[in-house]
């Protein structure tokens, strides 16, 4: 009984003291708001690869997925967010599926239009 959720991993790249972040695209309630980028893991796949799959695909950046950062969000009845660090090794960021990407210092974490989930990850964040 009881369908588990669906992991949705986020990665929380920080190079020079700032943090990756993207603007989505879509659905169209969400298109325009900041995120850290990610996306479902697959059946059984492990989550920190999950990071490291959805950053190569969404960004075309190569990164390391590392420890769990902040609280696990519940997005709906059937998904949790998990934010992981993840150390950034090569390539620069481009918006494959995004609007735009941005690197934003921790004075900007407060003041930028988030994806309502990941607003929670915001006192981590600022730990990083
Ligand atoms: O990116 P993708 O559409 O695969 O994400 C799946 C779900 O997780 C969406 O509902 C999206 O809004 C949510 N999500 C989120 N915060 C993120 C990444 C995804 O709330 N950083």
């Amino acid at each position: 009984m009881g369908e588990q959720r669906r992991e949705v991993v986020a990665g929380a790249v920080v190079r020079e003291g700032l943090l990756l972040v993207a603007r989505r695209a879509s659905p169209p309630e969400l298109a325009g708001l900041w995120e850290l980028p990610g996306g479902k893991a697959e059946p059984g796949e492990e989550p920190r690869a999950a990071v490291e799959r959805e950053l190569a695909e969404e960004l075309a950046i190569v990164v390391v997925g590392g420890e769990r950062v902040g609280p696990e969000v519940l997005i709906g009845e059937r998904m949790v967010l998990r934010a992981y660090a993840a150390e950034w090794v090569s390539g620069e960021p481009v918006a494959i599926e995004h609007l735009e990407v941005a690197w934003i210092g921790s004075d900007a974490l407060d003041d930028l239009p988030w994806v309502p989930s990941d607003r929670a990850l915001i006192a981590a964040l600022r730990e990083l």
